[in-house]
């Protein structure tokens, strides 16, 4: 079987939907395939989306997280920037990724902490180590996403650095679509400084309402980047925030059929991604 495909879920505006999309496409994705969801943002929203609080607060007492994939392992041996962590040892898939399973689907996720903040003044050579850590568990798994913060910082580089491709997931109102050109000048920025280029898997509508305001936007965007959007759109509903407090995918969280929507939406991005993944990498 052949290595995980790893792409970055990337959007330097904040609140686009980033992170509901990983989460959500990353469920999809495992109902059949070895998934892996890497939350590199300091915010740590999906960690908190898929691991239950004290599942999550055993895990950080005993066992690792991505700052100790960021983290020389000496460093982690003072517990200076660790706090509670355990102490010295290396990370590796066993001691990292906590696999959780909901309805018969297993995901792993290599959990966000903090803490990270702290690592502003990392060492040289620090954007790599998300790709070493990577390259060694990727062996394992079909897909990996990582969901990035919305700024660029050395998490955004090392994204960028140990991905095979990034997905631009983008809520189509006037001023996050603003942020676009921001968004392809610092990949630009990655490149030049990388001497890599990453291809980009497409964009993704995210938040929709069916404004007539929304769809001239959503139309605009379409026509900037020929070829590129998914035709499938991700609506907006009322259920994240009750999703997220039951620790439950978006899909399967269907109080009394809630949100068919979401749910077929989810499918269809997850099928179109696949399609894209297999044609462009
Ligand atoms: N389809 C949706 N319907 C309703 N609310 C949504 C939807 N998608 C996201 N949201 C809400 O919008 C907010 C931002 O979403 P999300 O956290 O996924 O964005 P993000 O791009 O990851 O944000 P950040 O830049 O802070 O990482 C959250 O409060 C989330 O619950
Ligand atoms: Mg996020």
């Amino acid at each position: 079987m052949s290595a995980a495909k790893i792409v970055s879920l990337i959007n330097m505006k904040g609140g686009v939907g980033k992170t509901t999309l990983a989460v959500g496409l990353a469920w999809e994705l495992a109902k059949r395939n070895r998934v892996l969801l890497v939350d590199i943002d300091p915010q740590f929203n999906a960690t908190q989306w898929i691991v239950d609080a004290p599942t999550y607060l055993t895990w950080v007492r005993q066992k690792h997280t991505i700052l100790n994939v960021f983290m020389p392992t000496s460093m982690s041996a003072s517990g200076a920037s660790t706090g509670n962590q355990p102490a010295a040892s290396k990370p590796t898939d066993k001691t990292t990724l906590i696999p959780v399973k909901k309805n018969g689907t297993t995901l792993h996720i290599l959990p966000s902490i903090l803490d990270l903040m702290k690592l502003d003044a990392a060492p040289r050579g620090t954007e790599n180590r998300l790709r070493v850590f990577l390259e060694k568990v990727r062996g394992n798994f079909d897909y990996i996403l990582i969901d990035c913060p919305p700024t660029a910082s050395l998490f955004s580089y090392s994204a960028f650095l140990a991905s095979d491709a990034y997905l631009v997931p983008v809520k189509p109102d006037p001023l996050s679509v603003l942020g676009l050109p921001l968004l392809e000048r610092a990949m630009l920025d990655y490149e030049e400084r990388s001497g890599q280029e990453l291809p980009r898997l497409g964009l993704v509508f995210t938040q929709v309402r069916p404004t007539e305001s929304m769809t001239a936007t959503m139309q605009q965007v379409r026509d900037s980047y020929p070829g590129e959007v998914f035709q499938n759109t991700i609506h907006q509903t009322t259920g994240v925030a009750e999703a997220v407090e039951a620790n439950m995918p978006l899909q399967y969280f269907e109080k009394g059929g809630k949100f068919p929507e979401v749910k077929l939406a989810l499918t269809n991005i997850c099928a179109e991604f696949v399609k894209r993944v297999k044609e462009q990498l």
